[in-house]
């Protein structure tokens, strides 16, 4: 019998997507481990950010959340992280200001260590490994050594994870995300870009309001520091499981590895170990759903996974992509709304648009996500619903791994600076772009 609180009835069910570990009880041993580490975040944070988030769902804020496809050992540096911070706060000002909406900021961010993977094998030039599933399962590394799934690496991830948030907590608060910061935040790229120079013109107009607010009188503390949240698609459940405490304030399990987590599109199944674990915990949580969702599958996800009905629980990520949203959406928005659930929609407009380049690289065209980004607003106007913020891979670096933007990447530009250890990201211009883009049509619906 599994009793209503039973973390662990999710074993007795398919798990999609879990590595295959040759060594079970070195898991155990890194599964024990981990169950007396300290938490990441904690319980009252998650809770900060679920009445966000149903901020978000009454159709009175807007989510941004991005980072890196896939985070890396090896990218967990101070640069790495502050210009991933540093793009995003610029994101959030060009929304914040010029579509005058609160901006939720959650990075994709401090634990995004795992992929799921279409196929569980790569082959090159005839020779067969495991695929890569993310710096927390086995190394990208092309040999035997490398792809053979590792339980040490979840230890890493966890220490990994801590001191990204350690670094993304102290840019928050500690004086970096001040607003007077506006201009210094682009310096190294105002002149390298247009993204850049129309990002300037816009912080002139910020200092302008802030001299003016600062005449009137004393400013809020919120000019000063950043409420930041951290996510990731939990897909290794040893992991999160082992990262679920009890909070002791209200005696309810939380999982403590990140604010927000989220299941993705291949692990779903109604029936499955994914959705059983996260009908267990607290946090607010987000389903991906792709373009073959049916209005019966996310009114049955409604159901389990937010059966009270709380305003903030549930995200829906629409993963659709630009060809397919405009028919995909509709009925989905629908039907969930029609059944009165207090869900927040938002659009990742990275996952339906990746197609191989002829140089073989993974890739997106910009006009594809800003065009899946645009149905998203037109379906939410139409149906008199709230388009509740963008889900995005990016990078703050000036990668060239996406095509298209104001400073267009072309096709033949792909290997210069190809450097994500799974899906292609939007650099810092063109992460900007689309920031611009998602501030015209929010502005044009409200
Ligand atoms: C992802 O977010 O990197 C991902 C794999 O997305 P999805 O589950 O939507 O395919
Ligand atoms: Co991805």
């Amino acid at each position: 019998m599994v009793s209503a609180n039973n973390l662990d009835s999710w074993r007795d069910l398919p798990a999609a997507q879990q590595p295959d570990w040759p060594d079970r009880a070195e898991l155990d041993k890194v599964v024990a481990e981990l169950r007396g580490l300290p938490p990441l975040v904690f319980a009252g944070e998650c809770d900060d950010l679920k009445a966000r988030l149903a901020a978000v769902a009454r159709g009175e804020a807007f989510v941004l959340q991005g980072g890196d496809c896939a985070e890396t050992f090896s990218g967990a540096t101070a640069d790495n992280v502050r210009n991933k911070l540093k793009t995003l706060l610029q994101m959030a000002i060009v929304l914040t200001y010029a579509a005058k909406v609160p901006v939720v900021k959650i990075g994709r961010l401090a634990g995004q260590f795992a992929k799921p993977r279409s196929k569980n094998t790569e082959i090159r030039d005839g020779v067969e490994l495991p695929a890569y599933r993310g710096d927390m399962v086995n190394g990208f590394e092309f040999t035997a050594e490398a792809r053979t799934p590792d339980p040490d690496r979840l230890l890493r991830a966890y220490h990994s994870s801590a001191v990204t948030l350690n670094l993304a907590r102290a840019f928050a608060k500690g004086g970096y995300a001040d607003l007077r910061q506006v201009h210094a935040w682009n310096q190294d790229f105002v002149a390298a870009s247009p993204a850049g120079q129309r990002y300037e013109q816009l912080a002139r107009e910020i200092d302008q309001a802030l001299a003016f607010m600062r005449a009137c009188g004393p400013e809020p503390a919120e000019f000063h520091t950043v409420d930041f949240y951290s996510s990731h698609e939990a897909l290794i459940l040893d992991y999160d499981r082992a990262l679920t405490r009890i909070d002791s304030r209200t005696g309810l399990p939380y999982d403590v590895s990140a604010h927000m987590v989220w299941i993705g599109e291949r692990t779903r199944q109604l029936d499955g170990a994914h959705v059983e674990f996260f009908s267990k915990i607290q946090n607010p949580i987000g389903v991906k759903l792709g373009p073959t969702t049916t209005p019966e599958e996310a009114l049955t996800l409604v159901e389990k996974l937010n059966p009270d009905n709380e305003p903030g629980r549930l995200t829906f990520i629409s993963r659709m992509g630009a060809g397919k949203v405009r028919e995909a959406l509709p009925t989905l928005v629908e039907k969930v709304t029609a059944g009165g659930a207090s869900v927040a929609w938002i659009c990742d407009p990275m996952h339906g648009n990746t197609f191989e380049a002829p140089s073989g690289h993974k890739t997106r065209h910009l006009d594809d996500v800003l065009d899946e980004v645009a149905g998203f607003f037109e379906v939410h106007r139409a149906l008199g619903t709230h388009p509740g913020g963008i889900h995005i891979e990016f990078t703050g670096d000036d990668v060239t791994e996406c095509v298209g933007g104001g400073h267009p990447i072309v096709e033949e530009d792909l290997a210069l600076r190809y450097e994500t250890a799974c899906d292609p990201r939007l650099n810092r211009g063109q992460s900007l772009d689309l920031a611009f883009r998602v501030a015209e049509l929010y502005r044009s619906q409200h």
